[in-house]
């Protein structure tokens, strides 16, 4: 009965909004409700804990069944009261997506953007458990990571660097591996933003002059493209068992991301057959019942929030349910869906909240109503070894985008200048880059960025800086070493002052560049931070041998790429504690860099087709002033780029290596019978969605050979390309739909192979609300080492009918 529900609203409201054409006017798009809010079922594998969580919720009033709903101050970020009487210690929410935050002795790992940077889906799990243990161990329930919102459609979004890549094949990977290695361990993942937290500018409401409330932006997003793009990892997280979404801060098409029951009730838990529970994010509830009935389950903080002011939710949920206003089955499914995954994941056995985090937090047990239990061991050291694993990761995160005259990897260089001031130590403490100097850009001068700011950093318990792991490398082939930190010295006009400082001129020159970036706020410059291109020109201009290395937490511009002094280039991002030590791993080779671009870097600024929206408030007398038209459809990132043929000056998915491989023998087999149905077969939705869309319906395959000297790590792609005159205007030219990433000793060969679904090949069709295999034509697909080096290329020939 709910799935007719939100099909036929869907239809009519969406579909006026997939048919806006560039003079969109925003109000076309809306979204239309979706009641009631499904109930859990358990399914999935759920059902014994389900059964428990029932069992649970059987002894509950009313009252406590409210607080299992409702965030309270306590110990952690977000806080579910205990109840004693029933053995329920509470649950404890923690950020963020590359450490816990509010936490001592824990590590700093590379951020998300850099994950999807290694291509290499082990990572992408080995990162999820390693975070996971960290947390279980300092006894906290809920990961509030990992990131798919933003996706990264504007290259500026202040919050890409907590996600992956814009591309939604890639970003699901990383999103459901995360989500399955956190969850091996018995933390829940919650997945956030839902969705379309796309810029961090106007993410919240906020007050004109006037006092007036102007409302959050809205995105506007067609619903094709929220199914292709934006919802794509979700679908893959929820299929991986996810325990919890977060819900965004964001509107979206005109309604908020917490009160949204067309994409909560009708998308998330209808469509997807999501399980878990829908918390909203912090300050995001708008409303009390119309939340609850549009999907929220759980609102943080709760009731006290930031602000001082109660919650929605807590008493107020009491009196709905004694007066008749909300169904208390209602108010059940919450505490059930809250309550499975707890059981699932065996959390009744859980440590207790490290006592520090309470400290951390500025947090005082004697001044709450409720007995938390903060016994055990304080300050409890977390880190395990998984020091190794963040060296592992950002050194095969690295990307090497240029390498001329075989500048790379050194040759025990006999003189070394170094560069910039991101390559030396953390200059004013090892937390919080952000406070110093928080809404300025580019924010923090001296020392090297590593994580970026918000709820997504985290507490160094060592940062080991380039400089200073370069020194130590360098004692080894009694190297010199020689370095000027500071940028506004370095791009003096007055040059001579540069060469002056360093004699003689260096064997090889490395300029390290930063992008300071952080939630709150949207990047304003592609460039570099702090004069990045006038370092650069001035570096080179000493020096005809310059490796250039920038941390940032997402895409930059590089105006000095084609210098011909400037003989490498290497992409580190925010590669968390070990920074240095796997940055000079790769430069001397013992790691043979083996990153790839998880974005296209344009030769361009203006070659990007979406920008921050950005809008003076302060006479704004129009609360609904902030729309955010997503009227590029599916075609972000390299799907622009190819659509309008513009040449990057680095393609999504380049990297190079320091041996060569090649690509033979591609080869197309088909899994299934060649006449396949159009859509998807009727089958009984489970987490993920109709079981059908993940059936294999080709596998291509291909032999890819370390033809170089030396050991290293390719990435081979797949794009697939949909027929465009059998589906519908907007298909890119080609998508991302497979990629594995193998390690080859010199002169040795493997066979890759691609698995292809039925939803990898189909589009979702707005009329028939469903996935839908191109009816005639016959898919292509293309193997390669990047978006734009495709060396092999056959053909998926079936018959779709039926
Ligand atoms: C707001 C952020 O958007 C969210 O990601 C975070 O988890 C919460 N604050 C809690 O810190």
């Amino acid at each position: 009965m709910v799935r007719t529900s939100w099909k036929a609203a869907a239809f009519t409201s969406f579909l006026v909004a997939t048919q806006a054409q560039d003079s969109t006017v925003s109000s076309q798009y809306t979204s239309p409700t979706v009641y009631p809010s499904p109930n859990s079922t358990g399914s999935g594998g759920w059902d014994a804990a389900y059964a428990q969580a029932q069992q649970f919720l059987s002894q509950l009033n009313v009252t406590e069944k409210s607080w299992m709903v409702t965030g309270v101050r306590g110990p952690c970020v977000g806080n579910i009261a205990p109840i004693p009487r029933l053995g329920f210690g509470g649950l404890c929410l923690q950020d963020g997506p590359a450490a816990i935050r509010i936490a001592d002795y824990a590590s700093v790992f590379p951020a998300g953007i850099t994950t999807a940077s290694s291509w290499d889906k082990n990572f992408f799990f080995q990162r999820g458990a390693a975070l996971g243990e960290e947390f279980r161990d300092k006894g906290a329930h809920v990961i509030l990571a990992p990131v798919a919102g933003p996706l990264g459609r504007v290259a500026l979004g202040g919050r890409n660097w907590e996600g992956f890549s814009p591309d939604p094949y890639l970003t699901g990977s990383t999103f459901s591996l995360s989500v399955e290695g956190m969850q091996s361990v018995g933390a829940q993942a919650c997945g956030k933003h839902y969705i379309g937290n796309e810029q961090e500018t106007q993410r919240n409401p906020s007050m004109n002059d006037e006092g007036e409330t102007i409302l959050a932006i809205s995105s506007n997003i067609d619903d094709r493209t929220m199914h292709e793009l934006y919802l794509w990892p979700f679908a893959d997280a929820v299929k991986s068992g996810m325990a919890s979404v977060m819900c965004s801060y964001n509107r979206i098409n005109q309604t908020y991301g917490c009160e949204n029951s067309k994409l909560l009730n009708g998308v998330l838990k209808d469509e997807l057959g999501f399980q878990g529970y829908v918390v909203s994010d912090w300050g995001a509830t708008h409303s009390g019942l119309q939340s609850i009935n549009g999907g929220l389950d759980m609102d943080m903080p709760g009731t006290i929030g930031w602000t001082g002011s109660a919650s929605y939710f807590g008493g107020n949920i009491t009196t709905a349910v004694q007066n008749g206003s909300l169904a208390e089955s209602r108010l059940d499914d919450m505490v059930l869906r809250i309550m499975t995954p707890y059981y699932f994941l065996r959390q009744e056995n859980y440590p207790t909240v490290d006592p520090s985090t309470a400290d951390l937090n500025s947090f005082d047990p004697a001044e709450s109503n409720y007995t938390w239990n903060l016994e055990g061991e304080g300050s409890r050291d977390v880190r395990g070894n998984h020091a190794q694993l963040i060296h592992d990761i950002a050194a095969q995160s690295t990307i090497l985008l240029k390498n001329t005259n075989g500048t790379l990897p050194l040759r025990s260089p006999k003189n070394i200048g170094v560069f910039g001031n991101d390559a030396a130590d953390l200059a004013n403490g090892l937390y919080n880059y952000a406070d110093l100097n928080y809404a300025a850009s580019p924010g923090y001068d001296l020392g090297t960025i590593a994580v970026g700011g918000g709820s997504g950093q985290g507490r160094f318990t060592t940062l080991v800086a380039p400089l200073e792991a370069i020194k130590r490398r360098a004692m080894q082939d009694n190297s010199v070493v020689q370095y000027v930190l500071s940028n506004e010295v370095a791009t003096g006009s007055d040059n001579p002052a540069l060469s002056g400082k360093i004699y003689p001129e260096p064997d090889v020159c490395l300029v390290f560049l930063k992008t300071w970036v952080s939630e709150g706020y949207d990047r304003n410059a592609y460039e570099a931070d702090w004069n990045s291109t006038q370092l650069v020109t001035n570096v080179t201009s000493i020096c005809s041998n310059t490796v250039v290395i920038t941390h940032s937490g997402g895409i930059n511009t590089m105006p000095w790429a084609d210098n011909e002094n400037v003989t490498a280039i290497l992409v580190a991002h925010f590669p968390g504690e070990q920074s240095g030590n796997s940055l000079v791993s790769v430069l001397y080779g013992d790691v043979n860099p083996s990153g790839h671009l998880p974005y296209t870097i344009a030769a361009e600024e203006s070659d990007y087709n979406t920008k921050v929206i950005n809008m003076t408030i302060d006479n704004n007398t129009d609360p609904n002033a902030w729309q955010d038209d997503f009227t590029e459809g599916l075609l972000i990132d390299y799907r622009h780029f190819d659509q309008e043929d513009i040449e990057p000056l680095f393609e999504f998915g380049f990297g190079l290596s320091y041996t060569t491989f090649n690509m033979s023998s591609l080869s197309v087999g088909l899994s299934a019978n060649t006449t396949l149905g159009q859509y998807p077969a009727n089958s009984t939705i489970q987490p993920g969605g109709n079981p059908d869309l993940y059936t294999v319906l080709a596998t291509v395959s291909a032999t890819v050979s370390n033809t170089g000297d030396v050991y290293g790590a390719a990435v081979p792609q797949l794009y697939v390309s949909l027929p465009t005159d059998s589906t519908p205007e907007g298909t890119p030219v080609k998508v991302l739909r497979g990629f594995e990433k193998i390690s080859l000793a010199a002169g040795a060969s493997q066979q890759v192979q691609f698995p292809l679904t039925r939803r990898d090949l189909s589009y979702w069709d707005i009329s028939a609300q469903d996935w839908a295999l191109p009816a005639d034509g016959t898919p292509s697909v293309q193997v390669g080492w990047s978006s734009r080096d495709l060396p092999l290329n056959g053909t998926i020939t079936w018959m779709v009918g039926g």
